[in-house]
């Protein structure tokens, strides 16, 4: 038997998804049933139920963007910086292997590696650097807390999506905006991260900081093309001219930008597929709502 917690998020609910799909064991708990934010509490439920290992999938993300981060501070430092520290004490204490979702938020811009940001990167858009969003400091803060932490895996999820229409899909925040800022970005195909993540688990991989974002990258005026192609949209986009205008008329706080390098699972056997690939079979198998 496993533990998720945040099962009820975007992010935990496909996580139990996938395990109900293997027919995997495991217990989602809500805050409101056993607070999991509380290490006393945490840690007695653990003690008491034993599981082979926790999920940890609950955060904060902001609604309806990350903007709303920048008001609800304390939530945001909470669910992603302190929590991180309350289930890794527990879970040192109890011996339990666990793992953390992280974001690949903590990063914008060029990497020197050609192929993106690879796990022994240091993070560039935190509070260290002065120059990231309320959220991505939050986050990059959790994965500081989690620095050398025992039987931990830490998972850089960018940007999600799969085929169900949604306000939380990437795909679908992008086709009900009105103008679109084109950037260059690894994604994270939803089912196929949980599918990650249980693997690494279950075929006990080497604990550490994991990209699982898909291989390649890609712009926002692709996948509106791709979008377009599969016939989800017939409407006209509109991009803004830059970064600058963007920030200017549309958004509170910087954005990150960036490509994940995600070699490393791959070349671990991890089934991530090409983000073309992934973004196309989402299309093709569209759910609208
Ligand atoms: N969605 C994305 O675009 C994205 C991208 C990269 C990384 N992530 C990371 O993935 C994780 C899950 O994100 P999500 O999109 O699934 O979030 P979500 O839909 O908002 O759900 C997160 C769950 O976390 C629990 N929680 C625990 N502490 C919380 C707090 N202080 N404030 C709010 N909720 C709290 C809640 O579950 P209960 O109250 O039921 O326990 C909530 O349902 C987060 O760590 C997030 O940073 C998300």
């Amino acid at each position: 038997m496993l533990v998720l917690l945040g099962g009820s998020g975007y992010v935990g609910q496909a996580m139990q998804k996938r395990l109900t799909a293997r027919g995997m064991k495991y217990h989602s708990i809500a805050r409101a049933e056993i607070d999991y934010t509380n290490e006393a509490s945490l840690r007695d439920y653990l003690r008491s139920v034993r599981p082979r290992y926790v999920l940890n999938a609950a955060g904060y993300t902001g609604r309806p963007n990350v903007d709303a981060c920048e008001i609800h501070q304390a939530q945001c430092l909470a669910g992603n910086s302190v929590l991180p520290g309350i289930v890794r004490s527990a879970c040192e204490e109890l011996k339990i292997p666990w793992g953390h979702v992280s974001s690949g938020c903590i990063f914008t811009g060029d990497s020197e590696n050609s192929s993106g940001f690879r796990e022994c990167d240091t993070p560039n858009f935190t509070f260290r650097q002065d120059n990231c969003s309320f959220y991505s400091g939050c986050k990059a803060l959790g994965e500081e807390v989690l620095a050398e932490a025992e039987r931990c895996w830490i998972w850089r999820l960018r940007i999600p999506f799969n085929h169900i229409d949604s306000p939380r899909n990437y795909i679908s925040k992008m086709l009900n905006y009105e103008r679109l800022l084109d950037a260059t970005n690894s994604l994270s195909h939803l089912d196929e991260f949980a599918d990650a993540c249980i693997e690494c688990t279950e075929q006990e991989y080497e604990y550490g900081i994991w990209n699982l974002t898909n291989p390649g990258a890609v712009t926002t005026r692709r996948v509106i093309e791709l979008a377009q192609k599969h016939g989800l949209s017939d409407k006209e986009f509109d991009f803004f001219e830059s970064e600058a205008e963007f920030m200017q008329t549309a958004a509170n706080t910087p954005r990150s930008n960036c490509v994940l390098d995600s070699s490393k699972a791959v070349a671990a056997g991890l089934s991530l597929s090409h983000v073309d690939d992934a973004l196309e079979k989402a299309m093709k198998n569209w759910v609208s709502r």
